[in-house]
C-alpha cells in the first residue's frame, strides 16, 4: 500500500466513523492526509511528493492506531499531534487553548487591512489571545510593530507563551493576564479578537471534539455576545484616533446585528464568506454605548 492509498483508506474510516472536522481542516481526506503524514514523519505540505511512496505492513498499523485513536477518543487531530497550522506558520497546540483557526489570520495575511488601516500600526493588541496565533502572526505580518496578547486564562498563556518562544517574537510580542482590557495600557492601533462567541444553544449541540476545547473560549452566553458587548463599550478608549478593531463573530452575524442595531461594521472577506469578520472603525464606536 502506498501513502495515497493509506490516506484514502483513513478517509473512509473517518467518515464511517462520523467524526467532527473544523478544527483545522473541513473534510475527511485533509484530516485523514495531516494525520498520516505527521505520524510517517512527512512533509505536510508535499503529498503529491510522497503519495506514491510504498509502505510494509508494520507502518500502516502505526498509522492506523492513531486514526483509531482520533475516532475513538473524539479528541481535535491538533491535540493528537500537538501541533497546528495556520496562514502557513506552525504553532504548538495542547488542551490549554483552542486549536488555532481564526478567520482574522487570513486578514492579517493577506493584505486586506492595508485598505482599513492608517499606515503600518505600530501598537498591535491581540485580545483573547488563546494559544498566541493571532498575536504572532501580527508581529510576523508587521516586523517593527509592538504586540500585546492578552489573556484571562494561565494555562492558555502557557502557550501562547510557548508559540512566542518558537517564533522568536518574545522582544515584540507581551503576554497580559486579565479580564478583557484590564491588564493593557495605552492605546493601539490595531486590536484583533477572536473572543468566545458561541451562543448557548449551539453550545448545548457542540460535537465531543469541540467539547474537548476549553468551554471558557468558546461560550459566550446567551446569544453568544456577553463577551463582545463588553469589547464593544470599553473598545473606543484602547484604541488611537484613526484606531481599528477587527472581530471574528464566526456564525454569530444575525446576534451580534441583533445585539449592536446602530453600530456601523463592515464584514470583511474571509474563506467562510463576508459576515465572520468584521472591521470597526474607533469613531463608530464612539461615544461608548452608543452602539446599542
Ligand atoms: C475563541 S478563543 C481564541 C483564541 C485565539 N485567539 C485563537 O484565535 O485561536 C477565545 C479566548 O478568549 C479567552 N477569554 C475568555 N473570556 C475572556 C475574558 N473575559 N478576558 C480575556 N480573555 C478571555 C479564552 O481564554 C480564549 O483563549
Amino acid at each position: 500500500m502506498n501513502v495515497l492509498q493509506l490516506i484514502e483508506r483513513c478517509s473512509a474510516r473517518l467518515d464511517q466513523a462520523g467524526v467532527s472536522f473544523g478544527q483545522g481542516t473541513t473534510n475527511a481526506f485533509d484530516e485523514a492526509a495531516w494525520l498520516v503524514l505527521w505520524r510517517l514523519n512527512l512533509p505536510l505540505d508535499a503529498l503529491d511528493d510522497v503519495a506514491a511512496h510504498e509502505l510494509d505492513e508494520p507502518t500502516v498499523g502505526h498509522v492506523e492506531a492513531l486514526i483509531a485513536q482520533r475516532i475513538e477518543t473524539r479528541r481535535p487531530a491538533a491535540y493528537l499531534t500537538g501541533e497546528a497550522w495556520l496562514q502557513g506558520v506552525p504553532f504548538t497546540v495542547d488542551e490549554r487553548s483552542i486549536v488555532p483557526r481564526s478567520l482574522v489570520a487570513e486578514v492579517l495575511a493577506d493584505g486586506t487591512l492595508d485598505a482599513w488601516l492608517h499606515g503600518t500600526p505600530a501598537r498591535v493588541l491581540d485580545l483573547c489571545t488563546g494559544n498566541g496565533s493571532l498575536a504572532v502572526l501580527a508581529a510576523l505580518r508587521w516586523p517593527a510593530a509592538a504586540v500585546d496578547a492578552a489573556d484571562v486564562s494561565s494555562d492558555a498563556l502557557q502557550l501562547a507563551r510557548i508559540n512566542v518562544q518558537r517564533h522568536d517574537l518574545e522582544d515584540r510580542v507581551a503576554l497580559h493576564a486579565g479580564d478583557g482590557f484590564a491588564a493593557v495600557r495605552g492605546r493601539y492601533d490595531l486590536i484583533v479578537c477572536n473572543p468566545p462567541y458561541v451562543n448557548a444553544a449551539s453550545m448545548a449541540a457542540l460535537p465531543p471534539e469541540f467539547r474537548a476545547e476549553p468551554a471558557l473560549a468558546l461560550a459566550g452566553g446567551d446569544d453568544g455576545m456577553d463577551f463582545v458587548r463588553r469589547l464593544i463599550d470599553e473598545a473606543a478608549a484602547h484604541l488611537q484616533p484613526h484606531g481599528l478593531l477587527v472581530l471574528e463573530v464566526g456564525h454569530e452575524r444575525a446576534h451580534f446585528d441583533a445585539a449592536f442595531p446602530r453600530l456601523e461594521v463592515a464584514g470583511l472577506p474571509t474563506s467562510e464568506g463576508d459576515d465572520a469578520v468584521l472591521a470597526i472603525a474607533r469613531e463608530a464606536l464612539e461615544p461608548a454605548g452608543a452602539a446599542r
